[in-house]
C-alpha cells in the first residue's frame, strides 16, 4: 500500500515563481489516497470531545466534511466573502501569495460550542488564525486543529501556540 506522501504532487512555480504547490487533486483523484486521507485526518480526533467541524473555503470543505459525517458532528463551512447568505462576522488575512476576507454565520457557533478546524494545510497560518479568531468572538472553543499537510518551513505553527495542532504531513 503507498503512503499517503506518495500521492500528494508537488507542483514548482505555481501559481507563482518560487512557490512549490502541495497539490491536493492528485490525492483525492485515487480512492486509495482519499480514504488514507480521510481516515488519517478522522483518527487524529481520536479521544477528542467536540461538537462541531469547522473547514474553510474549498479544500477545507474536501475534508472537513466526510470526518464530520464519520464522527457525527455537526460542520460549520467558512467562506470567502460575500458567500453567505444570513447574518455573518467577517475577518481579513495574508497568504503565502496574497490576502483575502473570509466569513461564518453569526448563529453557526454558540457560546460553549467545542469546535475542531479542519483545512488540507497550513502554510502561513494566516487563513486557520483568522477562523479561529472568529470561533472565539462567537464564544465557541477551538479543541483541536487538523491538516493534512503543513508547510513547516513557513512556520505558521508559530501563531498557534497553545492549540492542539496536527498535521498528517510535515514538509520541512
Ligand atoms: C489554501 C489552503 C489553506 C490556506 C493555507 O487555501 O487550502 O486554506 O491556503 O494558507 P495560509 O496558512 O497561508 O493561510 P486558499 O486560500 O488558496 O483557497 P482554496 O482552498 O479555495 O484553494
Ligand atoms: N496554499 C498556500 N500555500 C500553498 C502551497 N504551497 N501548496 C498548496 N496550497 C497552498
Amino acid at each position: 500500500m503507498k503512503k499517503l506522501e506518495e500521492y500528494v504532487q508537488s507542483i514548482p512555480d505555481f501559481p507563482e515563481e518560487g512557490i512549490i504547490f502541495r497539490d491536493v487533486t492528485s490525492v483525492l483523484q485515487d480512492p486509495d489516497g482519499l480514504a488514507l486521507a480521510i481516515d488519517s485526518m478522522k483518527e487524529k480526533l481520536t479521544g477528542i470531545d467536540f461538537d462541531i467541524i469547522a473547514g474553510t473555503e474549498s479544500r477545507g470543505f474536501i475534508f472537513g466534511v466526510p470526518v464530520a459525517y464519520a464522527l457525527h458532528k455537526a460542520f460549520v463551512p467558512i467562506r470567502k466573502k460575500g458567500k453567505l447568505p444570513r447574518e455573518t462576522i467577517s475577518e481579513s488575512y495574508d497568504l503565502e501569495y496574497g490576502s483575502a476576507v473570509i466569513e461564518i454565520h453569526r448563529d453557526a457557533i454558540k457560546p460553549g460550542d467545542r469546535v475542531v478546524l479542519i483545512d488540507d494545510l497550513i502554510a502561513t497560518g494566516g487563513t486557520i488564525k483568522a477562523s479561529i479568531r472568529m470561533i472565539e468572538a462567537l464564544g465557541g472553543s477551538v479543541e483541536k486543529i487538523v491538516f493534512l499537510m503543513e508547510l513547516a518551513g513557513l512556520k505558521g505553527r508559530e501563531q498557534l501556540k497553545g492549540y492542539d495542532v496536527e498535521s498528517v504531513i510535515i514538509y520541512e
